[in-house]
């Protein structure tokens, strides 16, 4: 009944959404792409948003740093988000995409509520152990990741944003913008298939001594496989107990191998459309996870937790998406 009648009050909305949907393409296509800022990293942003907007994961920094971000400043803001966030409110419907942690299995559609949800879980595990404490976060690809800015208030852990120039100068802008409390955040420019992100990282810092948690989220798919392999070698060197959160796309989607063929092309093409590019998917073997734990052996770690979407026992429903959690041991 709620999905009803949210469905019913989106109808109404459409010409906003619509409207909405040509200021972000106009601003995609002539601001953010010819500066070589992350158009991707507004979609799991965007998923964020809505979530919080149905109040089922709560990102206050989100909403405030979407009011300075040029794809969803208004009046994109409020064709899009806010007419959603009001069907939402109205009805109170919280299912599908809006869901979190979301129903399991998970599915294509509600694929970004389920890893934020693995992630979320692994990250708050790692951060409150009494053992062996996590002394830095670091979020490589960070784009408009939120996890800096709703950390304990008594945590001490020093955190490090890693991403392409472009895409982190706009987001430290609109942090400022916000009033975002950033001061315990170090802002470090890579680019990880042409430099060493781990040399950057020393140099703003980083100390290759302490317990690190590593979140990579939403990031290998557009990677080489050796800067893929070569960011877990560089990991691998971290104390014991450092853990990495990582997901990947299954070979078999980025390859477009049976019975993948439709999605793939549509995931390319979706892609293509940021003027980026998916390459990397990692192979799943016998088992959907072999693929995680080989690559985790690989580099001397231990793949500590795996969740997929999809269902391996569906022919339906075949997983393409996994997310992992390595640990050095
Ligand atoms: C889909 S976004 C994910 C952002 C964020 N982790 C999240 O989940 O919201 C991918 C991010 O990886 C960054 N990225 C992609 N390729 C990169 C590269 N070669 N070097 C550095 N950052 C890269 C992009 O700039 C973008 O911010």
């Amino acid at each position: 009944m709620r999905g009803f009648l949210f469905s019913l009050i989106m109808i109404l909305f459409i010409p906003f959404f619509l409207l909405g949907l040509v200021v972000y393409t106009w601003r995609l296509r002539r601001v953010i792409i010819p500066q070589n800022i992350s158009g991707t990293a507004a979609e799991p942003f965007g998923a964020r948003i809505m979530m919080h907007l149905a109040s089922t994961r709560i990102d206050k920094a989100a909403v405030k740093l979407a009011e300075h971000m040029i794809l969803y400043r208004q009046p994109a803001k409020f064709l899009m988000l806010q007419t959603t966030g009001l069907a939402l409110r109205i009805s109170g419907y919280k299912g599908s995409m809006f869901g979190y942690p979301g129903q399991r299995p998970s599915s294509t559609m509600t694929m970004m509520s389920h890893r934020s949800h693995f992630l979320d879980c692994s990250i708050s595990e790692a951060l409150s152990r009494s053992e062996n404490p996590i002394k830095q976060l670091v979020i490589l690809g960070s784009g408009w990741d939120t996890r800096c800015y709703d950390l304990p208030t008594n945590s001490d852990v020093k955190c490090f944003e890693v991403d392409m120039a472009p895409t982190l100068n706009v987001k430290k802008d609109a942090l400022i913008k916000s009033g975002i409390k950033s001061t315990h955040v170090t802002f470090v420019e890579t680019d990880f298939n042409q430099e060493s992100w781990w040399d950057s990282l020393l140099a703003s810092g980083f100390d290759q001594s302490e317990t690190t948690y590593i979140l990579w989220e939403g990031v290998t798919m557009y990677l080489t496989n050796e800067a893929v392999n070569s960011t877990l070698a560089l990991f691998s060197k971290l104390p014991q107990g450092s853990v990495i959160g990582v997901d990947f796309f299954t070979e078999d989607v980025v390859k477009g191998n049976p019975p993948h063929e439709t999605w793939s092309k549509r995931m390319h093409a979706g892609v293509k459309y940021y003027s980026e590019k998916i390459m990397f998917g990692i192979p799943t073997g016998q088992t959907l996870s072999q693929g995680a734990k080989e690559l985790a052996e690989r580099h001397g770690l231990w793949l500590s937790k795996f969740e997929n979407i999809g269902d391996a026992s569906d022919k339906k429903k075949v997983p393409w998406y996994v997310f992992t959690e390595m640990t050095k041991t």
